[in-house]
């Protein structure tokens, strides 16, 4: 993992067909060996797609494989692609092959394209039983869904700038199961990978090891492209974010939490697992004080108290009391599918104190389960609050401020997310983000308007433009349901989260048209 190995490289292009032509790459003389198959991500050599694309319509994947034989494809391989593969075999302890398909087959081709790269693996040398199954990207998704049934052949599976497909859990994944990727990547957008991390710090609670077996790994500095084995299609490119260490730099770490993994997973006396552990062990802590200011963010509104406990602030700065000390804030969070409907808060006093209840609808954006590409983080918090003139009379005092507008308070969820950013965050924001406005509320009179209003995103070049929706009601409203209130659409503190760590950093006109 530490010592640069001066390794013969062997390069052997075994070009069997289009879609499945091996490299071959073998190196090191140590002992144990592994081996890893590598499923590029698609597109990644997007010109080639086209003449595929037409012949898949017509033909099984053996007919392609046939019919692309007479294509003259030509040996290829690129400096990124090898250099990736070296270095990985340079920094590992093990003596290491790794295959590389030249195009990403799909699920239905993987036994029979798997089974081709692991003959190639063995007709080369590798005496091995079994391999590991890598993934870049969407590959990652090809591998990871693979490996739910195959098992039994593979030694673990590394997802490179991806992650489990939803409804697959780490501590039920079949293999061990590395998720690695940089906090700069605009495709597997570092918030989709906070919610992983999660999840492995809540099977730690159970099993402390688990750290081993499934890691989740985020670099700092390092973005989607440097996993890369080869040139980068535009539309990977237009979403991805500039990177802040050298690819050099990248593929050393990639290939020491690679190698780290592996040796873990493979649990070989030959090899110095602890120290793999170790590696492991620095690369989790890393990770976690990178990810922790998101997860709390992230917490405010997503949690499982159902809490928005940034409502709660909001219904604060409405109510604006001077001295709050016998007045209790409650909130709970309801469905979005319901928003409307719901019992409308209403100021109680069943305790002493008295209460003021507000109701949240978090919402999200639906194209956000499909694709770590688009924000991860709600669209809008949909907030029913009690307006000021009605505790007022209530509590009969005269310590009131004046109450904030929407505006005022999506202004407030900036400040708040920017605060608890990392240094590095805000550095980053401030040197080269796009500034956030706040545009004046636009009122709405009526309760069907009010259902029907959202919060208003607009991403283009000069910034992000956040325009709030305010219906606020007088005490003696001709309907009754909706008297007393003061409500808005708030910006998630999140969302201007993943706004100051991911959107506002991209810069062509095409990624900002892309973005949201
Ligand atoms: C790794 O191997 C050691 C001894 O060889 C064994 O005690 C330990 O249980 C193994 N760990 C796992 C996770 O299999
Ligand atoms: C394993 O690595 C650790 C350092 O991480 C070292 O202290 C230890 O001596 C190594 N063990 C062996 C057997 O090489
Ligand atoms: C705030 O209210 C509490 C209870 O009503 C009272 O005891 C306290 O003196 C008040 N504080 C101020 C600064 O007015
Ligand atoms: C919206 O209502 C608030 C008070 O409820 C008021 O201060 C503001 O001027 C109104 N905005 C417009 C555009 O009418
Ligand atoms: C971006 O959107 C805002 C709000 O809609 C608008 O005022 C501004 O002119 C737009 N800028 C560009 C460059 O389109």
């Amino acid at each position: 993992m530490n010592t640069l190995y001066s390794a013969t490289v062997l390069v052997l292009h075994a070009h069997l067909c289009f879609t499945l032509s091996v490299e071959v790459v073998k190196s090191n003389c140590r002992d144990p060996e592994a081996a890893i198959v590598f499923i590029p991500a698609k597109d990644i050599h997007g010109d080639r797609y086209i003449p595929l694309g037409k012949i898949k319509q017509q033909h099984t994947w053996y007919d392609t494989y046939k019919t692309l034989l007479d294509l003259n494809s030509g040996p290829r391989y690129d400096g990124i692609r090898l250099r990736q593969a070296e270095e990985i075999i340079r920094r590992s302890d093990l003596k290491l092959w790794v295959a590389i398909f030249d195009e990403q087959p799909s699920l239905g081709d993987m036994p029979l394209a798997f089974l081709l790269a692991f003959t190639h693996l063995k007709t080369h040398g590798y005496r091995g039983t079994s391999t590991f199954l890598a993934g870049h990207g969407d590959g990652g998704l090809v591998a990871a869904r693979f490996g739910t049934f195959s098992s039994h052949i593979l030694d673990g599976v590394l997802l490179y700038s991806s992650y489990l497909p939803s409804g697959s859990l780490l501590n039920k994944y079949p293999t061990p199961v590395l998720t690695i990727s940089g906090d700069l990547d605009g495709l597997t957008r570092v918030t989709k990978i906070v919610d992983i991390f999660e999840e492995l710090q809540a099977d730690m609670a159970q099993n402390p090891t688990q750290k081993y077996k499934t890691p989740v790994i985020v670099m700092e500095g390092v973005n989607y492209g440097q996993f890369a084995f080869g040139k980068l299609p535009w539309w990977n490119v237009e979403h991805d974010l500039t990177p802040e260490v050298s690819h050099l730099d990248a593929y050393h770490s990639i290939a020491d939490y690679t190698s780290a993994f592996m040796v873990s997973a493979r649990n070989d006396t030959k090899t110095n697992v602890t120290a793999a552990h170790a590696f492991l062990e620095q690369g989790y802590s890393n990770t976690q004080i990178l990810l922790q200011p998101l997860s709390q963010v992230k917490a405010l509104d997503q949690n499982t108290e159902l809490i928005s406990h940034w409502t709660t602030t909001a219904q604060q700065f409405i109510v604006n009391l001077l001295n709050s000390t016998s007045v209790e804030f409650v909130n709970h969070e309801t469905d979005s599918e319901n928003s409307g409907k719901e019992k409308q808060p209403n100021p109680s006093s069943l305790t002493d104190d008295f209460q003021i209840v507000s109701s949240t609808s978090i919402m999200f954006d639906k194209r956000q389960k499909y694709s770590s590409v688009f924000p991860q983080s709600p669209v809008q918090l949909k907030a029913t609050m009690t307006s000021q003139e009605v505790v007022r009379k209530m509590i009969g005092t005269n310590q009131f401020g004046d109450p904030a507008s929407c505006q005022d308070i999506n202004q407030d969820a900036f400040t708040l997310a920017f605060s608890k950013s990392s240094k590095t965050a805000q550095s980053r924001y401030q040197a080269k983000g796009r500034p956030i406005k706040f545009l004046d509320d636009v009122n709405v009179s009526s309760k069907d308007q009010w259902n029907r209003a959202y919060l208003h995103l607009t991403y283009n070049n000069t910034g992000l433009f956040v325009g709030a929706t305010r219906f606020h009601t007088t005490e003696t409203n001709s309907d009754s349901s909706v008297s007393g209130q003061d409500d808005c659409t708030l910006l998630s503190p999140y969302r201007v989260m993943e706004w100051i760590y991911i959107d506002a950093l991209k810069n062509s006109k095409l990624q900002i048209k892309n973005s949201v």
